[in-house]
């Protein structure tokens, strides 16, 4: 079984990385890139994401996507990342809770248009993911948006197929090193009677795979 980082250990880890974060991009930003395109973001008045690390994403969302009018959390464990999102995001109107999205969120039922989840599942056990997804569809309306991005694993061969393999291979020997991260299976997560699969792409930037997908709540 794939041992992943307990909620202390992420917390931890996540403290010391967050000034770190942002340097993610090379591998990150295509999938989030392919959200933003896909998510109907003009469309939201109540969105909120799941490990919002230091708001890179949420201050894209609020500075040109997202009405004035629509209401943006993020929840994320590390107080540190809550510290710089905070400041990234002073004067938006964000809502920003440090919380441990493995239990129940703080979040009342059947409010949320957009959940966003962006390389947070990947670090999680299967069984957590699979909470968290339930609680994701506890707290979405239905016809609402759940926009995804996580490492994923190649299919296709050549370099993306040997990196994903070593970085899985990583994460089993030293799960702290990657910070918890593995390359996984996002849609396995989604049940086809809650969720209907809209749209999902894989990309590959520098031979790093992610997937994307877009999945209406049903
Ligand atoms: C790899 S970072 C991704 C951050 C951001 N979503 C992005 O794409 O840049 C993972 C984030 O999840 C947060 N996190 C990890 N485990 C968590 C947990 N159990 N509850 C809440 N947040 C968690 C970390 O603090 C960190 O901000």
């Amino acid at each position: 079984m794939v041992r992943t980082l307990t909620s202390n250990e992420a917390r931890r880890y996540y403290e010391r990385f967050a000034l770190k974060q942002d340097r993610q991009g090379w591998y990150e930003d295509a999938a989030l890139d392919w959200l933003v395109a896909h998510g109907d973001f003009d469309q939201s008045n109540n969105l909120l994401e799941i490990g919002c690390g230091t708001g890179q994403f949420a201050a894209t969302l609020l500075g040109r996507y997202l009405p004035d009018h629509a209401r943006y959390t993020g929840l994320d464990i590390s107080a540190e990342m809550l510290r710089i999102s905070r400041e990234r995001l002073r004067g938006t109107g964000a809502r920003l809770l440090q919380c441990d999205v493995t239990l129940p969120l703080p979040i009342r039922d059947g409010c949320v248009d957009r959940l966003v989840i962006a390389y947070v599942m990947d670090l999680l056990s299967e069984s957590e993911a699979r909470t968290l997804i339930d609680e994701a569809s506890r707290v979405m309306i239905s016809g609402g948006l759940l926009c995804l991005a996580s490492l994923s694993r190649s299919s296709s061969g050549g370099l993306a197929w040997a990196l994903s393999r070593l970085w899985s291979m990583a994460q089993r020997l030293a799960p702290l090193r990657v910070g918890g991260c593995r390359p996984i299976d996002l849609a396995g997560a989604l049940e086809p009677e809650i969720w209907h699969i809209e749209k999902r792409i894989t990309v590959q930037p520098w031979g790093v795979a992610s997937e994307a997908l877009i999945a209406r709540r049903l």
